[in-house]
């Protein structure tokens, strides 16, 4: 049993799972007509398709015998975009906690998740910016709708 292993096949799932929770999001944003984030979210759900991928493919590498998991419900009901913006902020750190705790597990029973998993304690860095930099944005324009379209127009750029 490699208890580093089964863990880094549980965040496949949910790397997945975050793929999905994005895709809601952006599918959130589109209907309230802020094209720049749900194409932000979209490409944010792709990034997590990857992230998912290139787990798996480390996974079959060393011989794992790899299984998806059931995912949750991604929530849909948010209250304004703050709250989709603030909420996935939130999951990303979720997604810190759980590869930190990959990367200690790793340090001492299998050297070669320990190695594979530092992308992510990189990647987690720009992960958590790229939200609590768009949050400290969206703060700062309280709502003004001038404000919410000017970063809607920068994020169309991503
Ligand atoms: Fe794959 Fe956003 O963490």
């Amino acid at each position: 049993m490699n208890k580093a292993l089964d863990k880094l096949n549980e965040q496949l799932s949910f790397e997945y799972e975050s793929a999905y929770i994005y895709k809601q999001m952006e599918i959130f944003a589109d209907g309230y007509d802020l094209p720049g984030f749900a194409h932000w979210l979209g490409k944010q759900s792709m990034e997590e398709v990857e992230h998912a991928e290139k787990m798996k493919s480390f996974l079959l590498d060393v011989g794992y015998d790899v299984k998806l998991l059931e995912m949750s419900t991604p929530k849909n009901d948010y209250k304004d975009i703050h709250e989709v913006i603030q909420t996935a902020y939130e999951h990303e750190k979720e997604v810190t906690r759980r590869i930190h705790e990959i990367a200690n597990l790793a340090k001492e029973e299998d050297k070669r998740v320990y190695s594979f998993i530092q992308w992510y304690i990189d990647e987690q860095v720009e992960e958590e910016a790229n939200f609590s930099h768009l949050l400290a944005m969206l703060e700062r324009a309280k709502g003004n709708w001038g404000g919410m379209y000017i970063i809607d127009g920068q994020l169309a750029s991503r």
